[in-house]
């Protein structure tokens, strides 16, 4: 997770990278209820709706041996199957912070975890968002790789002065991804999984359009962070997806400099529709802000 607008340093007690102690023997009794009932929630709604890759590395980082999972232990399992690990910051990081860790395969996670009266909804990534929601998936060596080049990539958008059409990239797959398999559409974005009600919703609501994965007009495409989204893009595999960005994104930036967004409604002639969607919880919503 990152965010912008940061003017000074890490907060007193953060070393230099943002880093914090897990001190994972000083949290709560409570707060360790608070993991087991959102554990159980997720992979109750999981089963047949999340990724083969997701399902897998939950399973081999095994995250529910009652309460919240112990930093030391999952990064013996994860370093060992992909080389990364998961330190702990104490909420959201600058975007340069962020990407130094990702490009060296090291995965920020908030140290806290979400009060008990706001199980469904809070505003910044707590540690059941970022460890259940995103690191299983970097137990796949694919999507390992890929998170790692975002990194890169990330460090050199801001020089090229595209950040806000990476982030786009970050949100349509590796928080909101849906993958086309077999078995039908299955979920693999972060923010999808952490969430009850969004994981339902991104699959089985007939709302949102569910289009094909295509990188330039992913990169055009607005996103919501106040509601469920309003398009979802479905890649073939994760392997398309770290093959698509290992490209030059220069070219593309230098397009994108003249080409116009394109309305997060749209659907473009040339996108593959999984979905034509109703659009009708968007509208609804607007409705109750105006009323
Ligand atoms: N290939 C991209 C570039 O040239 C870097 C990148 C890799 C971005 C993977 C996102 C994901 O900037
Ligand atoms: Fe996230």
């Amino acid at each position: 997770m990152s965010a912008d607008g940061f003017s000074s340093g890490p907060p007193p007690g953060a070393a230099a990278d943002w880093t914090i102690d897990q001190a994972w023997s000083s949290y709560t009794e409570g707060e360790h209820k608070v993991w087991d009932v959102l554990y159980e929630r997720q992979t109750a709604l999981l089963t047949g709706r999340a990724s083969d890759e997701f399902l897998k590395g939950l399973d081999a980082l095994d995250l529910h041996r009652g309460g919240i999972p112990d930093f030391a232990r999952i990064n013996e399992e994860l370093q060992r199957l992909t080389g990364w690990t998961v330190v702990a910051v104490p909420g959201l990081v600058p975007d340069e912070v962020f990407f130094e860790h990702l490009a060296n395969r090291r995965f920020p996670a908030g140290q806290f975890i979400r009060p008990p009266e706001q199980l469904d909804y809070l505003q910044e990534p707590d540690i059941f968002h970022d460890v259940f929601g995103h690191v299983p998936m970097l137990t796949d060596p694919v999507f390992a790789d890929y998170m790692q080049a975002y990194g890169r990539g990330g460090e050199r958008a801001m020089q090229l002065g595209r950040l806000h059409n990476l982030a786009r990239l970050y949100w349509y797959t590796v928080e909101f991804g849906l993958m086309e398999t077999k078995a039908g559409l299955r979920i693999y974005g972060a923010g999808i999984v952490s969430s009850r009600a969004e994981s339902v919703f991104a699959l089985d609501d007939p709302s949102p359009n569910r289009l094909g994965f295509n990188l330039e007009r992913l990169m055009r495409t607005p996103y919501r962070i106040d509601d469920f989204q309003q398009v979802y893009f479905v890649i073939p595999s994760l392997q398309v997806l770290l093959d698509a960005t290992l490209q030059d994104f220069a070219p593309i930036y230098e397009r994108l400099e003249k080409a116009q967004d394109v309305p997060i409604d749209a659907i473009l002639p040339s996108d593959r529709v999984f979905t034509r969607g109703s659009q009708a919880y968007a509208k609804s919503a607007l409705e109750r802000v105006k009323a």
